[in-house]
């Protein structure tokens, strides 16, 4: 944050107040108002946090309107077609891109974490077999700091590395152990030969009774799946992890939170409803019955992976995920998906559209990205869960930011008020 000698002047009632501007390395620029209810008694109001930035960051930046995503500087779809997911984990908790021998070191560190204290397994078998597998993940990563003792202390920084690490290293144990418990099969443990995305299609997919050899191609496609999702700057659920976390609560617990938030629909279940409704469409034919139905203003209906808060331009994540789609289905003899098919027309139509140009609506990640996990052999409910492990790096890398930030203080948004002012207790034989 640079001063930039600017200031933004407000005027309430005649009084003037003096308000410092700063400027970041990208964006727009920020006007300090933290002095503003000391000085002039008001505060400021913005629900939703739409105009208003709630800490200083150096990991990731969007620019909505250029459609361009960086993590630490590089470009996500460079990221994505030359590095792979535990190097982009490694960039974003530690700011540089490793050497060979930092990248060897980590990905040793991160791969014996990946086994989960064995009375863990007790919770899963607490849950009920047809329990959402997210309902389970929040339980099991709360319940991680009852297990994991040494690395709740968050003054310690030692101790929060290792929490680092057993997060990145165990989620993909649990995410696939809540899948495998949701369909009656047993846990697979995981193997420490394969790489991350291959032990974690490995868990997904083996079964004790025969061998499972994992596609490299699928194993690939997992791996841009989880690098196109490990960061997002201060959307809904990494803001959740930071405000769990500025109470000074433990790790494990900051993350079941960020967990939660994901869960909803608004957020991290875009994608199941979009295949959802890219089925219902059905085939290219019925396309401009849905494109009017989005535009009109009587019908609640959207088309789901269309548009986006901050992107008002291509969200370069689904550029990325549109090639693999085409990759994996490929690769699985798909030709004629009927799917891809109406996503792919239905994309043209809708970009070919007035209404969409004028709204800058344009696909988001989630447009593609349910029909390749839905090809590599999951379940709707399992997307979320999928988004959850990959974004676990991002919380965790903004969660070390903050606690490592002198500024931090705990969050406590102010409110205005609209309810009764002050009133006497009424007895209650006289309400
Ligand atoms: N289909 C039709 N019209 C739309 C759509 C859509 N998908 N999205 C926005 N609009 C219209 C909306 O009706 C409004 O029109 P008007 O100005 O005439 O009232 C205008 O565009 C602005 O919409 P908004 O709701 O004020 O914009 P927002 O920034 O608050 O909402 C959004 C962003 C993502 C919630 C919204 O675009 C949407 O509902 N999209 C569909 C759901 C979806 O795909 N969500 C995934 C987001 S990406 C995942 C992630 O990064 O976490």
């Amino acid at each position: 944050m640079s001063d930039t000698s600017k200031t933004a002047t407000l005027t309430i009632d005649g009084e003037t107040y003096d308000l410092p501007i700063y400027s970041p390395t990208a964006g727009p620029d920020v006007i300090d108002i933290r002095k503003l209810y000391g000085s002039a008694g008001v505060f400021t109001y913005d629900p939703g946090f739409t105009s208003t930035a709630a800490c200083d960051s150096t990991i990731t930046f969007i620019d909505g309107g250029k459609g361009e995503l960086l993590h630490r500087g590089y470009p996500i779809d460079q990221l994505a077609s030359k590095s792979h997911y535990l190097e982009v984990c490694y960039l974003l908790l530690y700011g540089e891109l490793p050497s060979a021998k930092e990248l060897e070191h980590f990905e040793t560190t991160i791969t014996n974490h990946t086994m989960i204290h064995e009375q863990m397994h007790n919770f899963f078998r607490g849950f009920r077999r047809d329990a959402h597998p997210m309902a389970t993940m929040v339980g099991v990563v709360g319940a991680m700091s009852a297990f994991y003792h040494d690395s709740t202390d968050i003054s310690d920084e030692r101790q929060r590395e290792i929490a680092s690490h057993r997060l990145i290293a165990k989620m993909p144990t649990i995410a696939a152990m809540a899948y495998k418990y949701s369909i009656g099969q047993p846990f697979v443990y995981p193997r420490n030969d394969l790489d991350y995305a291959a032990n974690f299609l490995h868990m997904c997919f083996a079964v004790p009774a025969e061998e499972y050899v994992v596609n490299p191609i699928m194993a690939r496609a997992m791996d841009r799946i989880f690098t196109l999702h490990a960061d997002h700057e201060q959307n809904a659920s990494t803001s959740t992890v930071r405000l769990a976390s500025s109470s000074g609560a433990n790790p494990f617990a900051c993350i079941a939170a960020g967990i939660a938030c994901l869960w909803g629909p608004a957020h991290g279940g875009a994608n199941q409803a979009c295949l959802e409704m890219l089925k219902e469409i059905g085939t290219p034919d019925r396309i401009p019955e849905y494109i009017a139905r989005a535009k009109d203003k009587d019908d609640p209906f959207r088309l789901m992976g269309f548009g986006h808060r901050v992107y008002k331009n291509f969200d370069p994540r689904a550029t990325v995920m549109k090639q693999s789609a085409d990759e994996i289905l490929d690769m699985l003899g798909v030709e004629d998906n009927p799917v891809l098919a109406t996503a792919k027309e239905l994309e043209r139509a809708a970009l070919a559209d007035p209404y969409f140009a004028e709204k800058k609506l344009f696909p988001n990640v989630d447009f593609y990205s349910g029909i390749i996990l839905e090809a590599m052999g999951f379940p709707t409910s399992m997307f979320t869960p999928i988004f959850a492990l990959s974004r676990t790096v991002g919380w965790i890398s903004q969660w070390k930011e903050q606690l490592a930030d002198p500024q931090m203080k705990i969050g406590r948004p102010r409110q205005l008020y609209q309810g009764p002012t002050e009133r006497d207790y009424v007895d209650i034989e006289k309400r």
